[in-house]
């Protein structure tokens, strides 16, 4: 049994209310009679780009577990990459920050769905040509490509803005291939859907949710609602079978 920690969006901004949201989760991870085999967080780590932002996420992230992370809309490459030296390994400097990472079994394609200075996600040519070449190589373990823009739109009037284009492109470098799940987040929604013939399985956000529009909306008129509970997911990967998912909201 492999079992991931899916986190997403902490959004950590130095203040009490998202360091504590956070602390919900890792506590509750601590409590685990066997821990998780790797946490791994989908993006939008700081909600500024900051590196005191990036420093404060390495300090409360700090345990023997490994720990991936990928950027999202609300990071920055470059202080993404000196605040988080130790949990970030990508070739190059600055933008894309891309990387595969292999933990115990498991194989994780990190896939910077980022552009800079914009909040909607776009894989450019490149981009997508180095993710052909990775999803190529033979790897006997599970495969999970992990990027912050879900391939979808939420039917959302401002989120739909805001979420993955360049998808034909996408779909075609991963149709066929053997992924084992593809894992999102930036929805700050639990979500479970299929692109290019895999499953999407997307982390409810850590610092807020967001109301579908047929939901209530939050009281302060914010498409962000800061007061639903905060969560994450358990991947449980058996050999021979299907995978597992279990969203978990820790009070
Ligand atoms: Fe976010
Ligand atoms: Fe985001």
């Amino acid at each position: 049994m492999y079992v991931i920690a899916h986190l997403s969006d902490p959004h950590l901004d130095g203040s009490e209310e998202a360091r504590s949201r956070l602390r919900r989760i890792t506590s509750y991870l601590g409590t685990f009679s066997r821990p998780v085999d790797v946490i791994l967080v989908t993006g939008d780590l700081a909600d500024h780009g900051q590196e005191a932002e990036y420093a404060e996420l390495a300090a409360e992230l700090t345990s023997d577990l490994p720990v991936l992370m990928l950027p999202g809309n609300h990071d920055v490459s470059a202080p993404l990459r000196a605040g988080l030296t130790a949990y970030v390994d990508s070739p190059g400097e600055g933008h894309p920050v891309h990387q595969v990472r292999e933990v115990g079994e498991a194989r994780f394609v990190l896939v910077d769905s980022t552009v800079p200075g914009e909040d909607h996600g776009l894989l450019s040519d490149e981009s997508l040509a180095w993710l052909d070449g990775v999803l190529s190589e033979p790897f006997d373990g599970p495969v999970f490509v992990a990027f912050h823009h879900p391939p979808l739109d939420l039917h959302h009037p401002v989120m739909d803005q805001w979420m993955l284009r360049s998808r034909e492109a996408f779909e075609a470098v991963l149709t066929g291939k053997r992924i084992t799940a593809l894992l999102t987040g930036h929805v700050h929604n639990a979500i479970v859907t299929t692109f290019a013939g895999h499953p999407v399985l997307g982390a409810p956000g850590i610092r807020s949710t967001v109301p579908l529009p047929f939901e209530p909306s939050p009281a302060d008129g914010r498409i962000v609602d800061t007061a639903a509970h905060t969560g994450f997911a358990l991947h449980v990967h058996t050999p021979g079978e299907p995978l597992q998912t279990f969203y978990r909201f820790p009070v």
